[in-house]
Formats: structure tokens, C-alpha cells, sequence
């Protein structure tokens, strides 16, 4: 049975800063920003958005072409979460009035927790082939205003549906995955910012990715040249840079330059929106398919990892059509729509989305019309409310 993704639905909020003016404020060189880390501009949501209003919006940019009366599982891939018990996801389908007989949950491993519950909704749609399943991936990465991880923060959120006879992606047969008990990234209890040991992940993600490229490709009987494209988590673009060139080491000029093309094609919203965590592979892979120029049957190759430390490969087949599926404008109007904040504004607004309001008080949100935001709390319950 041929399952994989049938949409891809992508929202970022609507405030950034430029790399150029933070990389002045930290008196650096932007180049650093710019190449070194390879990222031009980061999302910055403000008190207004958090994972489950934005994991509304990236759901909405499809719902309208779906049947809503056979999503059968929701899943909800954060490590932003709201509450230490209720899911995010049951905000989320009360707001897309979906039907109570749905199964939902959320899912937490770090930027792994999208993948976990693609795989997840993979299986259920084995078993119920005439049901479809939501995966969304919604997180806002904060590591802190002047901290060592500030260039490598964003926000946004990636929804999915998954179902059988898919219009833009087949996922194909086989897997390779590899975890580890490990400190390199982890976000306590008692704190919103992520505590980091920068390089030591830069380190295990390569050695991840190495293991399970290599298994995969053992297991599938496949070879590098077999790939059109290899796409991967992007926690900062140079991060999925360094593991293409492992990758294409020792691969004939034709296959080095293909793949490093499709990576530059896939790198090219993540390196306005930053690093987006669980939705940030399926970023790269949205702009691959914006940006590239795959033909139908093309094998793409994706590398998921999430700290802690968790990582899968897998692959997937691209299908006849699978352009008329997309919307490229009404993505790059996103990126591009979104206002400049000076690094003033950004470290205000930052600072200030740490806080929870005061209960009782209404949020005002300053996003376009039909754009879902969280409104503040009500006996400390959350309140989501709509433009
Ligand atoms: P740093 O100390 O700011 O940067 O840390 P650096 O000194 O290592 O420099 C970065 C690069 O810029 C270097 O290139 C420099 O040479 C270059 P590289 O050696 O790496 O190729 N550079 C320049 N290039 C051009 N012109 C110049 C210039 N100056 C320097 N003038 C670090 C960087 C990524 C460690 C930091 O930002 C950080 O801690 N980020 C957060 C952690 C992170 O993103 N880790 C990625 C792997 S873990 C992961 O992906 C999981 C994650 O998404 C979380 C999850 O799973 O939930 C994070």
C-alpha cells in the first residue's frame, strides 16, 4: 500500500530580526551570521504565539482541500509545550472542528517529535487505509537574548497529512534509526530556555547522521548516487552544509553537484525562519519542492534528529503532480510579510513572550485576519481566539 504525505501546510509568525543588525549588536562580524552559521533573518513570536496557535495556522493552510470526517489521529510534535498534562492537540481540534471520535495525543523528543508521529501516523493508516491522520510539528526555539544559541532561534510550525494514495510524497519501505542517552541539548521543568552544549551537538548530530545514512543505505541495498536529493534537520543551515559534504564525500562530480544543489534549494526558508525544531526537516522539505526542481519519482533522502539524542533516516518518492499541491507565493508572502523589528524591539518582545500574563487579561493579537493567537488565560486555563 502506497502511504505517505498528501499536504504540507507551513506557518511562521509575522515579526523577525535581520542577522546583519543582531550580528552588529553582538559585535561580530555578520559574515559569521551570515556564513558561518548561514542564516539571514530568525521569526520571533511574540507573547501572542505559541505552539498550538501556531500549529492552528499551518493546519488551516490546507484543511479546506481535506475531508475533515476521516482524520482519524492527530498528533501533536512539540517540545514548546503549553501544559505539563492536557495535549496541545486537543486545543488544536476544537479550534478545527474535527470529530470527537479522533484520536489524539502529543508527542515529545526534541526536534524528533514530527517524525515520531509521522512514522506513528504511517502505521495507523496501514491499518485504517480509509482513514487520514494530522501530524503537526509546532515549536518557538529560545535559547536567550545575547546567549551562544541566540543566532540559531525561531519559530514556526509544519502540519502534514498523511494518508494512503498520497498526492506529494510516498514514504518508501525501511528505516534506519539510532538514539542515545545524551546531554547535548535539554530544556528543564523550571526553565523556558533550552540549555545547550553547542558544539558537543553539532558533533553527535554529524555522528548520527554517518550511523544511520550508512545503515540505511546497507539495509536498503542503496548507494549514495541513488539519492536525488538529501534533505535534513536544519537547527542553523550550515549544521545540514556540514552533513551534506559528509555525504558527498568521495561521490562523482555529477551526484557532489545534484545533491549540493537540491540542498541549497532546500536550506532557503529555514534560513529566513530559523530553526523551527520538530517542524525544521519537513521545512527543508517544503522548500526542496518550492524551490528545486525534482521531477515525479524523484527519491529524497531525510535525516531527522532531535536531541537527547534520537535520530532517523528514511526516504520517500515524489509523485505525479505533486507541484499543484503546493503553493510557493503564499509561502514566500509569509516569510516576506512578516515585520522587521529593530534589535530593541526583538529583545523586548523576546523577553516579554518568557512571561505569562497576568490571568484574566485578553491578549490582543497584531496578526492578519484569520490568523489564531493565544489570547491569555482564564482561571488559568488557555484562551485561543481568531482574528
Ligand atoms: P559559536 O561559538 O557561536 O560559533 O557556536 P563558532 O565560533 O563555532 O562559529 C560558527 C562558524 O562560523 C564556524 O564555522 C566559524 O569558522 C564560522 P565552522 O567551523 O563551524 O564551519 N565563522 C565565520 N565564517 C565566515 N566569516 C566569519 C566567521 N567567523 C566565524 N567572519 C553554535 C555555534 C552552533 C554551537 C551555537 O550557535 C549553538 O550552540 N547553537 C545551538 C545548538 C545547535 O543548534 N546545535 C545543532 C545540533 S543539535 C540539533 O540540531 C538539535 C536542536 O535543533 C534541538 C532539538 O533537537 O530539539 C538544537
Amino acid at each position: 500500500m502506497k502511504i505517505g504525505i498528501d499536504q504540507i501546510g507551513f506557518y511562521t509568525p509575522n515579526k523577525y530580526v535581520d542577522m546583519v543588525d543582531l550580528a552588529h549588536a553582538r559585535k561580530q562580524d555578520p559574515n559569521k551570521f551570515l556564513i558561518g552559521i548561514g542564516q539571514e533573518t530568525m521569526t520571533i513570536a511574540d507573547q501572542t504565539q505559541d505552539a498550538v496557535s501556531m500549529g492552528i495556522n499551518s493546519t488551516l493552510r490546507y484543511l479546506d482541500q481535506i475531508d475533515k470526517d476521516k482524520v482519524g489521529l492527530l498528533i501533536f510534535g512539540t517540545e514548546s509545550s503549553v501544559d505539563q498534562s492536557k495535549s496541545a492537540s486537543l486545543f488544536v481540534k476544537t479550534a478545527l472542528n474535527l470529530s470527537p471520535q479522533v484520536r489524539t495525543f502529543e508527542v515529545k523528543e526534541a526536534c524528533f517529535g514530527l517524525t515520531a508521529g509521522l512514522m506513528m501516523a504511517r502505521d495507523y493508516v496501514y491499518s485504517h487505509p480509509d482513514k487520514t491522520a494530522i501530524v503537526i510539528g509546532s515549536d518557538i526555539a529560545r535559547y536567550g537574548v545575547n546567549s551562544g544559541g541566540e543566532v540559531t532561534q525561531g519559530a514556526g510550525s509544519i502540519s502534514i497529512l498523511v494518508k494512503k494514495d498520497p498526492q506529494i510524497m510516498e514514504l518508501n519501505e525501511g528505516h534506519s534509526a539510532y538514539s542515545e542517552d545524551i546531554n547535548d541539548f535539554w530544556r528543564p521543568n523550571n526553565s523556558k530556555l533550552a540549555k545547550v552544549d553547542g558544539k558537543y551537538s553539532t558533533q553527535v548530530y554529524l555522528d548520527f547522521f554517518t550511523k544511520t545514512f550508512n545503515q540505511y543505505k546497507k539495509e536498503q541495498k542503496l548507494a549514495t548516487k541513488d539519492f536525488d536529493a538529501l534533505i535534513y534537520h536544519l537547527p542553523f543551515t550550515k549544521m545540514g552544509l556540514k552533513a551534506n559534504r559528509l555525504a558527498v564525500e568521495g561521490e562523482e562530480e555529477e551526484t557532489t553537484q545534484r545533491l549540493q544543489d537540491n540542498f541549497e534549494a532546500s536550506k532557503k526558508w529555514s534560513a529566513k525562519v530559523g530553526n523551527i525544531y520538530t517542524g525544521s526537516l519537513y521545512l527543508s522539505l517544503l522548500s526542496l519542492l518550492e524551490n528545486g526542481n525534482l521531477t515525479p519519482g524523484a527519491r529524497i533522502g531525510l535525516f531527522s534528529y532531535g536531541s537527547g539524542a534520537m535520530a532517523e533516516f528514511f526516504s520517500g518518492t515524489l509523485v505525479e503532480g505533486y507541484q499543484s499541491k503546493l503553493n510557493k507565493e503564499a509561502d514566500q508572502a509569509l516569510i516576506d510579510q512578516r515585520k522587521k523589528l529593530s534589535v530593541a524591539e526583538y529583545e523586548e518582545i523576546f523577553n516579554n513572550s518568557l512571561l505569562d500574563p497576568e490571568d484574566s487579561i485578553t491578549l490582543k493579537s497584531d496578526e492578519v485576519k484569520g490568523k489564531w493567537y493565544f489570547a491569555g488565560t482564564k482561571n488559568d486555563i488557555r484562551q485561543y481566539s481568531v482574528n
